[in-house]
């Protein structure tokens, strides 16, 4: 980490928005990320949580506002070029090649780092043939330590869907963020399986000491990971605070959280 990381939060959002067409999907966003947290961000169905990613990673470029991270501006910078500056995300929906190996997935992913140069692939160089070799090591290395060895050769699309959310985070993972941003990575799954995604993520966290935000409906993954969380409504911050502000802020409760979402918060106090 260089001074600047450390004087400066890692990630900065000022006044953030994006419309389309008529709709503002996002207004007036503001963050101030600290190296290290967790951040969850709830709200309804439209709020405009994918859209903050989107626009924060660099898939869409805001309408208006200014977005810092490590200390750079990168308003309006492309995706691969805001990933090589380290953050990584991973999609609502699952966007893995599915075809290719749980190995080629992670290889893939890890390109973004130790690129092979355009005159050694061209030239067949040996020197080639070793990166090759080394990003197949570094990305068989990287499974087995997130667990997931036992499934390297298979194809990704023929693994069950939890496995491939998991998939989808060690893809993000594999290119060294600082950053990570999970875009409702339980939906679909059990209770069994949130709970052990839930562990995941806090053991990822720990051991590759990341930054985490992560959009969520499911208050039983947000609650006792989150340091702080923002709700959204219509593309405003509405509430901020520690999960237990936000349990007891009637506005929330209200504006988003029904009877049943209440009472599964009451039950994860
Ligand atoms: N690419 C897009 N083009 C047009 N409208 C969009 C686009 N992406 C999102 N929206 C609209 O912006 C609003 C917020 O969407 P989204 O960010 O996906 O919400 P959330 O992730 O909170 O469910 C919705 O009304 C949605 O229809
Ligand atoms: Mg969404």
């Amino acid at each position: 980490m260089g001074a600047t990381a450390t004087t400066e939060p890692l990630l900065i959002a000022t006044g953030v928005g994006r419309a389309f067409r008529g709709l503002q999907a996002l207004a007036d966003y503001d963050l101030e990320l600290r190296q290290g947290e967790i951040l969850g961000i709830i709200g309804p169905n439209g709020a405009g949580k994918s859209t903050l990613f989107n626009v924060l990673t660099g898939f869409l470029p805001p309408s208006s506002g200014t977005i810092r991270f490590r200390g750079r501006d990168i308003t309006g910078m492309a995706p691969n070029r805001v990933a090589q500056l380290g953050m990584a995300r991973t999609f609502q929906n699952i966007r893995l090649f599915g075809s290719m190996s749980v190995l080629d997935n992670v290889k893939t992913a890890q390109q973004l780092r130790g690129k092979a140069g355009f005159w050694e692939t061209m030239l067949n160089l040996p020197s080639f043939h070793n990166k090759e070799r080394a990003l197949t090591e570094q990305a068989m290395a990287h499974l087995v330590s997130l667990g997931m060895a036992n499934f390297a050769a298979a194809d990704a699309a023929s693994l069950p869907y939890g496995f491939q959310r998991k998939l989808e985070i060690a893809r993000a993972l594999a290119t060294e963020p600082a950053v990570l941003l999970l875009d409702e990575p339980a939906a679909g799954m059990n209770e069994g399986e949130t709970a052990e995604l839930t562990g995941f993520i806090r053991d990822i966290h720990q051991r590759f000491g990341l930054t985490v935000v992560v959009v969520e409906h499911d208050m039983s993954l947000i609650m006792p990971l989150s340091d702080r969380i923002q709700v959204l409504n219509y593309g405003r911050v509405i509430a901020e605070g520690t999960p237990a502000d936000i349990r007891a802020n009637p506005k929330v409760i209200e504006a988003y959280l029904g009877a049943e979402d209440a009472a599964a918060m009451e039950a994860t106090a």
